[in-house]
């Protein structure tokens, strides 16, 4: 036996034993005739003790340790004289007797411990060590656990766990896909799935009924701190359900997550079901945070019209939130804010601000413009009380603006503090547009995607008006993240021909692509839906993370690299012409 026990187990009650530890060593001490090891493995941290005087030549050999050896040693547990209260193993200590070098270790490029000194792109390539740190360890423990906990929350509602093939062709998400050349078949390709959905739905036709899967999903899209480029889906689908039915079946299964999980009892309460259109007029977004207020006052008649600002009376959308508590904000941080709007990533034209003063009186950035009583108005529109600040956003386009409006939102509740993490809001957003226009493209393209039934009542518009046909689609959204979407299917083969004319295939076309789904739906295919959840995204959530790469064990990074592995990379010659590939060199 290499071990009797783990490092993170011994505690006062196991004193006197005699007791075989491995691990690595995370640092040594030598203070006087004594020298302290700490011993690391994924359970915890043990404190060893080498003592000059009983055996000088093991506290020789324990001198010479470096950090991250991998050892074994013999020894009696003892009850230590200074007892650390941060580890849960800080009453005892081992007395070695004996100890064995199992492997020695280059010095790590970083030190192992909670607070690193090392930097991402170094901990990334060295990522098999960041790994031993015990926060990025937690995060896959979490991770883990989160596994189990949707498997027996699934299994208990009689779902199915089926694997679906990786190797496929093209399922349209609305990202590129990653292809994959196949060499018993020159020239052509197969594509990674950007998630199982077709194969859900033919899992339908087939008779499974409910079926999950914790799924592989790739998709070649730019990067953010909530996408990967291959990231992992609970990926879920059922028959003979309507909309109603999936989102109680998956409200409980939050519910029950954040229970077991993450230990946190989201109550009794049902999630609100938001309209889309709702949710973009009060919060400019599709994924609210709903942790806090701040919601949008359209202002247009208030502001449009009413004084000389010709901004403001030329603008079609005219919006304003309130900031508590934020009147004594000084010019610089007033600036600041307006940079913010103004940066690239936002592309607002300006902000326009109210102080309510403790007086009740307001002072704006466009007094020159209007008269006391319209700001007075001003005031009572926003509903703000004294200390509060107004900031005002406007525009041509709508929506645009809408969506400037929700970022200033979002950063006034991080600057407020609104957005803790040991808080959570979480709400079903629902009625989804069922199209949206491409100006790149000149078409209409699947919100969600192409076999998203409509709302059951706007099916006549798919002749007269498609554009406002809302789609039978929903999304579950906690803390501003989007941790889950699906839709309930076209099940039958005549609307989905319908569907695929509104979205501008040909039917030579549609049968090309997606014949094998239009054929099964014609051998008796069950009215069915379904839902995926982002397992990244809830782990990172649960976890407190900033970005879903933190609970993944090796993560690609902002330029879809895995720096680790050097991957992508070239390949060799014969390879390439072996699957009959030429690559042109890059031009600019
Ligand atoms: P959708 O595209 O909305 O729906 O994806 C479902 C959920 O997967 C997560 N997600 C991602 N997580 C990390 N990195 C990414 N690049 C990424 N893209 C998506 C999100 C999202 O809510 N087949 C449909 C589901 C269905 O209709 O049943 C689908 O994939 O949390």
């Amino acid at each position: 036996m290499y071990r009797t026990n783990t490092c993170g187990e011994l505690r006062i009650g196991n004193v006197g034993q005699e007791v075989t530890l491995a691990g690595w060593v995370q640092r040594s001490r030598k203070m006087g005739g004594m020298t302290f090891v700490d011993l690391r493995d994924r359970y915890g941290i043990t404190q060893l003790v080498f003592n000059e005087e009983t055996n000088a030549e093991l506290c020789a050999q324990a001198n010479k340790l470096g950090r991250e050896y991998v050892i074994q040693v013999k020894g009696t547990v003892n009850e230590r004289y200074a007892k650390n209260e941060k580890i849960p193993t800080g009453d005892i200590e081992i007395i070695v007797s004996e100890m064995t070098v199992l492997n020695e270790s280059l010095v790590p490029p970083f030190t192992i411990e909670t607070n690193t000194d090392g930097g991402d792109d170094l901990r990334m390539k060295y990522r098999y060590l960041d790994l031993r740190r015990e926060n990025v360890r937690a995060n896959l423990e979490l991770r883990h656990k989160f596994c189990i906990a949707v498997r027996n929350f699934l299994d208990s509602k009689g779902f199915l766990e089926i694997e679906t093939p990786v190797l496929i062709g093209s399922t349209p998400e609305g990202a590129r896909d990653f292809i994959v050349p196949s060499r018993m078949n020159p020239g052509q390709f197969y594509a990674l799935p950007q998630s199982p959905q077709t194969l859900k739905q033919l899992l339908m036709v087939a008779g499974m009924d409910r079926y999950f899967q914790i799924a592989k999903c790739f998709r070649d899209e730019d990067l953010r701190a909530d996408r990967q480029p291959e990231f992992t889906q609970i990926d879920c689908e059922m028959s003979f359900v309507t909309q109603n039915d999936i989102l109680n079946t998956f409200e409980e299964m939050a519910k029950y997550l954040f229970k077991e999980v993450r230990h946190y009892d989201l109550g009794d309460t049902p999630f609100i079901r938001m309209p889309w259109h709702e949710a973009m007029r009060r919060f400019g977004s599709d994924k609210p945070d709903m942790r806090f207020g701040m919601e949008f006052v359209e202002l247009k008649d208030t502001l449009g019209g009413t004084g000389t600002f010709g901004v403001f009376n030329d603008a079609k959308y005219i919006g304003g939130i309130c900031a508590p508590g934020c009147a004594h904000y000084t010019r610089k941080q007033l600036d600041q804010l307006t940079d913010f709007v103004k940066s690239p990533q936002i592309g607002a034209k300006g902000l326009v601000h109210a102080k309510v003063n403790e007086d009740g009186t307001v002072k704006s950035s466009v007094d020159k413009f209007y008269t006391p009583e319209v700001l007075e108005q001003l005031k009572h529109k926003m509903d703000a009380k004294p200390g509060d600040l107004i900031l005002i956003m406007s525009g041509d386009d709508a929506m645009k603006t809408r969506k400037q409006l929700c970022e200033l939102r979002l950063e006034m509740g991080e600057r407020l503090g609104l957005r803790d993490r040991n808080k959570f809001a979480l709400l079903w957003v629902v009625d989804f547009p069922m199209f949206e226009w491409s100006e790149e493209e000149g078409r209409l393209l699947a919100m969600h995607h192409p076999f998203t039934a409509p709302r059951p009542q706007d099916v006549p518009l798919l002749d007269t008006d498609p554009a406002s046909v809302l789609a039978d689609a929903y999304d579950m959204v906690c803390n501003g993240v989007e941790v889950g979407g699906g839709s309930i299917r076209i099940h039958d083969a005549v609307l989905q021909a319908k569907i695929f004319k509104v979205l501008g295939f040909t039917p030579e076309r549609a049968q090309e692509q997606f014949g094998f789904l239009m054929n099964a739906f014609k051998y008796g295919a069950p009215p069915h839906g379904g839902l995926a959840y982002g397992l990244d995204r809830w782990v990172s959530l649960f976890a407190g993370l900033d970005s879903i790469r933190d609970c993944i064990a090796f993560p690609k990074n902002n330029s879809g690299r895995d720096v680790m592995l050097d991957a992508p990379s070239r390949v060799d010659q014969k390879q390439l012409d072996e699957l009959l590939i030429d690559v042109r060199p890059q031009t600019k």
